[in-house]
Order: C-alpha cells, then sequence, then structure tokens
C-alpha cells in the first residue's frame, strides 16, 4: 500500500469533526501519485460524498470541460479539496472543518510535491493565498520555493454566475502557460559548455 493511500484510509476513518457522522464516503482526491499539477476546491457535494470522488457533479463536469480546452485529461491531474467530508447542505466549510482537515492536505502536498497547485474558489485561495481577494487575483500566479500558485474562480461560481464562465476559461489559457513553462525539457548545454564545467 503506498503512502498515499493508507492516508486515504485514515482520511476514511477519521471522526475529528461532527459531519463525519453524516457522510457516505469521505473524499479524500485522486490522480495520479507523480501528478504535477494540483486543483484543490472546497468541500465535497452530494454526488462526491456518493461516490468518494472529487468533483463528479455538475462542477466536476465544468472542471474537466476547462481542463480539456487546454488538452489536459482529468486523469493526468491530482484533484482535492480542502475538507474531505461534505458540509450538511452544502455550506461552506467551518474554520474548524478547515483546520482538522489541514493535516491531510499538508500530506498530500508533502507526498505528491506538486510543481503547480490551482486553487478553486475562495476556501483554497485563502490557504495559499492569505488576505487576498478572488476577484482582484484569480488568474494570477506567485511562485514561493519552485512551486506555482494559481487563483481561479470556483468552477460551480460560473453555473451560478453566467458571466464567470468566460473569467474561468480565459484563466484556464492563463495557466497553460505556467503548465507549458514546467513542461519545457531542460536546456541541454552545448558540448563544448558541458567540457567547460569541469575545467579546472
Ligand atoms: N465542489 C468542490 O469544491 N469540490 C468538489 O469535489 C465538488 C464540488
Amino acid at each position: 500500500m503506498s503512502a498515499l493511500t493508507e492516508l486515504y484510509d485514515q482520511i476514511a476513518q477519521c471522526k475529528l469533526c461532527d459531519i463525519s457522522r453524516h457522510r457516505t464516503k469521505a473524499v479524500p482526491g485522486e490522480g495520479p501519485e507523480n501528478a504535477q499539477i494540483m486543483f484543490i476546491g472546497e468541500a465535497p457535494g452530494f454526488n462526491e460524498d456518493q461516490q468518494g470522488r472529487p468533483f463528479v457533479g455538475a462542477a466536476g463536469q465544468f472542471l474537466d470541460k476547462l481542463l480539456a480546452s487546454i488538452g489536459l485529461s482529468r486523469n493526468t491531474v491530482y484533484i482535492t479539496n480542502i475538507i474531505k467530508t461534505r458540509p450538511p447542505e452544502n455550506r461552506d466549510p467551518l474554520p474548524l472543518e478547515i483546520e482538522n482537515c489541514k493535516r491531510f492536505l499538508d500530506c498530500q502536498l508533502e507526498l505528491l510535491k506538486p510543481k503547480i497547485i490551482v486553487t478553486l474558489g475562495r476556501h483554497s485561495m485563502a490557504r495559499f493565498f492569505p488576505g487576498k481577494i478572488i476577484s482582484k487575483i484569480h488568474g494570477t500566479a506567485q511562485k514561493r520555493d519552485g512551486v506555482i500558485y494559481f487563483a481561479m474562480y470556483h468552477p460551480a461560481a460560473a453555473l451560478h454566475q453566467g458571466g464567470l464562465r468566460k473569467e474561468l476559461e480565459a484563466d484556464m489559457v492563463k495557466l497553460k502557460v505556467f503548465i507549458d513553462e514546467i513542461e519545457k525539457p531542460a536546456p541541454v548545454l552545448e558540448k563544448t559548455k558541458q567540457l567547460n564545467l569541469f575545467e579546472v
């Protein structure tokens, strides 16, 4: 069993928050263990709670479309949430729930070491861009310790406010520039320069 699947077991057994009593399935996250890009949403909704998988409802279908718009398939990225259990009536996660689940997200970050972290929505943004306002920083990136942090609106926001769809689509195009950057092969040094490296 990999460290990540062990973590999934711990998440499934966690009873730190009251909401654990009402869950059908915990939703730890999914994606390849060597994924370089991690998308972090807010909290599982009804469909996610039923299936134990993130972003499988209407917001997830829109996320899939956004990914496809820049040639990404969801099988190649890692997708998770700030909290791993559905809050009743899909309310916002409480500060204590976010705090209790922080240990799990921290472990996921440590195990996967993604090169790009994309925050989806306010709650996810607040963790990585503290004090910022989503309407001001969506579509922008910060690089810290070699990791690119990129803020986006939550896909569900576009389902409620049609105008945000265009913003999300445009931000995805901006994200692609950073993805291309990490996928660029390392420059190959010319032979003479390689030899020079070893000169004394
Ligand atoms: N919204 C989220 O933030 N996460 C999900 O997994 C589904 C909907």
